[in-house]
């Protein structure tokens, strides 16, 4: 494990936290801390006192904790239950846990640890806050090189600010094995998130089994799906470790497995093969059938009967009502109760769900498309399609969770997750200054529609609207008057943050989505719209948003790369979700990320370092002989550090274009195994930053990051003798001309070389069409446009 401290010297109180005095290794950042000098060392054994948990709860904890102390030392240190004399480690809850409890929502999940001379003391309201404790705990320990274990003295007071902490979990795109399950519950824990949200059902497979509907795993899941013996024992793993599990039961769309099923349930009632292609399906459930609602029925009934948890959620998204709209038995159905469209059909069939969901004493959730004026109040609604949504929601007297911005399966960088506040402070926009630049713009897509998006200056200040969405206000490089032509505009979107280039004189553009760099087009915008901009969420609503869901949607993921997606950029989330709205400081942020992501590796056995090594293992050709393999995984794994997946949704569009967007398509792929985010490119990004912002010395710092990538490249061609490593040989090829770009503009900044073209041959590198993406471009171009 990392050291952080040597001595701590700081005693420190949220909210004046400094980077220097944060201790680095927490993340989410308690609600309070204060750290001082001295610390408790343990050599031998750990004595505890222990009260108030269930004999089940408390076997777990200890052994739990056991463990992780051994990683932490590399010894073991015995944790022995005292019943009488001196503890070293004190335990107590207010609300006594005779016999094992399950977690649910608004749970008391407060506590407070003192670690002080003569002991630790932790105390708090339930077993659930005191687990939270033992985490802040673990991420506090160090050792020492006599492997002893070191607890600095510190005081933590602290309860979350959302009640409700998830990830959502698809196992239907790709099945993930129970061990694969509990692995990412004990990472949840670590970050304190409360929520497993398990998709278990969709379009490609129906992943539980059902005794009372045994055809929809028989026929609907190629045999990968879960039994309810493995479900029970996921469940109870959960709510040891504090963690609710949420079920996603999807109708009346993403239902083309039960349609497989049981075709007779469908509105087209025909023969159903099993869908293998990504996307969105027509099949809906015959929601004029009574035989629809006995099915619903007694599949709650087994189901409630497994999961505990208070809420049930029926998915409810992207229904397209053509089925429905082409049957006679449905236009009777609409004529009956005066339905007029897609919409109010799915929520007639909604509120007839919603009854049966309340019978078997559950709450029903869905996605933003249930939200309808006439849909039953006692209903929670989770936002994907955004923070507009989520306040209409909540304003409408709703309850719901943030997913947008929070969407885990698109690489985006986690300063971006980061400014995701579920109750956003929004910028101030005075709407009366004068219209100074009106234009429309197109950013053309490699699938689907092209996002449109307008652009007006107001006064100086720049809005862009994306599609439906309002205008948001976007930071500018430079004040716009009606005569400047070329500027840049930035902002979050739901796609990740975005980067626009404009230039007025050409109609043309680009908008960084992420690190993809899409161009657009500008035009004049034939018919002006008011300006509309978003509405803070009214204080009087604002506890009505119960928090927040990562979502890692599994087209683009498999058992072999969950942990390299999930982590550790869903600590990032669980902070966001836990700790102050006013822990603002990206840098800060990163610097306890990079020491967290070492403590999820080494204490937690989380799985992103060795899944991206067994990936890299797997593409290495057996014939090659032990020390070339060796050298080829290290420099496999040394270009991994500096280049990125393409961001948003980009690869999807691109397996989409190669024919690959299916169940089918292997994710065998160096990219599959390259991390979301480059550390190596944030430092260079930083450096660039200094050296535009007038720190000269940068630019040396940056020649040795350059050299650095470069020596770890020199024995490229060994990626030509694995024909796996297509794709990473012209990566590598890629970022050595990139380099040597590099080397250029730094000479163009000392002065030294005169060079017109550099950053359009920078540019010229990457094609939006690569999976792998040189992200380190563009700091270089920015570098390049600032010094030429
Ligand atoms: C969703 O992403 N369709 C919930």
């Amino acid at each position: 494990m990392r050291m952080y401290f040597s001595v701590f010297l700081f005693t420190v109180l949220l909210p004046i936290l400094t980077a220097k005095a944060t201790p680095l290794s927490l993340m989410p950042i308690p609600q309070q801390v204060s750290i001082t000098e001295g610390s408790l060392v343990f050599d031998n054994e750990i004595k505890v006192a222990i009260h108030g948990f269930s004999a089940q709860r408390q076997a777990f904890l200890l052994a739990r904790m056991q463990q992780y102390i051994e990683r932490i030392t590399g010894k073991p240190i015995p944790l022995r239950v005292v019943k009488r004399g001196k503890a070293d480690l004190t335990i107590r809850v207010e609300n006594i846990e005779t016999e094992l409890q399950f977690p649910q929502l608004n749970m008391p999940e407060d506590y407070l640890l003192q670690i002080k001379k003569g002991g630790i003391v932790l105390s708090a309201t339930s077993v659930f806050g005191a687990q939270h404790g033992l985490a802040s705990l673990l991420q506090l320990a160090q050792s020492n090189t006599s492997r002893q274990l070191i607890l600095p003295y510190t005081t933590i007071s602290d309860n979350p600010r959302f009640p409700w902490r998830g990830l959502l979990i698809d196992s239907v795109r790709h099945f993930m094995p129970i061990a694969t399950i509990k692995r990412q519950l004990d990472g949840m824990a670590a970050a304190k998130l409360n929520v497993l949200h398990w998709h278990l059902t969709d379009d490609q497979g129906w992943r539980m089994e059902s005794k009372v509907f045994p055809k929809l795993t028989q026929l609907a899941s190629d045999g990968l799906y879960y039994r309810q013996s493995e479900v029970k024992e996921v469940i109870e793993y959960a709510s040891l470790l504090g963690i609710r599990v949420v079920p996603e039961f999807g109708m009346p769309g993403h239902a083309s497995a039960i349609a497989v099923a049981y075709p007779e349930l469908m509105t087209k009632a025909k023969p159903y093969e099993m869908e293998r292609h990504w996307g969105v399906f027509k099949p809906l459930l015959n929601i004029a059938s009574p035989d629809v609602y006995a099915f619903i029925d007694d599949l709650l009934a087994e189901m409630t009967s497994l999961f505990p948890d208070g809420y049930l959620h029926i998915g409810g998204d992207e229904v397209e009502p053509e089925h429905w709209l082409e049957s006679p038995e449905i236009q009777e159905l609409m004529a009956k109760h005066a339905l007029e469209d897609g919409h109010d059909l799915q929520n007639y069939f909604n509120t007839r769900v919603q009854k049966l969901i309340a019978k078997h004493q559950r709450v029903m959730m869905g996605w933003d498309e249930i939200f309808h004026p006439a849909l039953p109040k006692d209903t929670v609604v989770q936002s994907w399609r955004g923070h507009d949504s989520l306040n209409a929601i909540a304003e409408a007297g709703y309850q719901g969770i943030l997913s947008t911005g929070f969407y885990i399966d698109q690489p985006q960088y986690s300063s971006f997750h980061y400014r995701n506040d579920p109750n956003p402070v929004l910028p101030t926009v005075d709407l009366t200054q004068s219209r100074v630049l009106n234009l429309a713009f197109t950013i053309p897509r490699l699938k689907g529609s092209a996002v449109k998006g307008e652009l007006v200056v107001l006064g100086g200040q720049v809005l862009i609207k994306l599609n439906n969405n309002r205008h948001q206000l976007a930071q500018t490089d430079k004040p716009i008057t009606s005569k400047t032509q070329q500027f840049t505009a930035a902002m979050d979107s739901w796609m990740g943050p975005l980067q626009f280039e404009f230039n007025t004189a050409q109609q043309q553009g680009a908008a960084m989505i992420g690190n993809s760099r899409y161009p657009l087009t500008l035009e004049a915008l034939e018919k002006p719209q008011p300006v509309e901009v978003s509405t803070p969420l009214s204080q009087l609503n604002d506890g009505r948003i119960l928090g927040g869901e990562a979502t890692i949607w599994s087209e683009m993921v498999s058992e072999h790369n969950l942990d390299v997606r999930i982590w550790p950029r869903l600590f990032v989330i669980a902070e966001r979700l836990w700790s102050a709205k006013t822990l603002t400081d990206s840098k800060q942020m990163y610097a306890r990320l990079d020491h967290i992501s070492d403590f999820a590796h080494n204490v937690i056995g989380l799985g992103h370092k060795t899944q991206q090594q067994a990936g890299f293992h797997r593409l290495i050709s057996t014939t090659l002989g032990e020390p070339k393999r060796k050298a080829t995984l290290a420099l496999l794994t040394h270009l991994a550090e500096l280049v990125e997946p393409s961001h948003y949704y980009t690869r999807h569009h691109i397996k989409f274009l190669n024919d690959e967007y299916h169940q089918f398509a292997a994710l065998d792929k160096f990219v599959d195994y390259v991390a979301v985010e480059s550390r190596q490119v944030r430092l260079l990004e930083e450096r660039v930053e200094s050296y535009i912002a007038g720190d000269n010395t940068a630019l040396a710092h940056i020649g040795a990051i350059l050299q650095r990538w470069q020596a770890g490249l020199e024995a490229l061609t060994l990626l030509q003798q694995s024909p796996k490593l297509t794709e990473a040989h012209s990566a590598a090829l890629t970022v050595t001309q990139f380099i040597a770009l590099s080397q250029q503009v730094l000479e163009v900044c000392k002065g030294a070389l005169q060079a017109p073209h550099l950053d359009s041959q920078l540019l010229a590198l990457q094609n939006l069409t690569d999976e792998v993406v040189i992200t380190g471009i563009y700091p270089v171009r920015a570098l390049y446009l600032h010094c030429n």
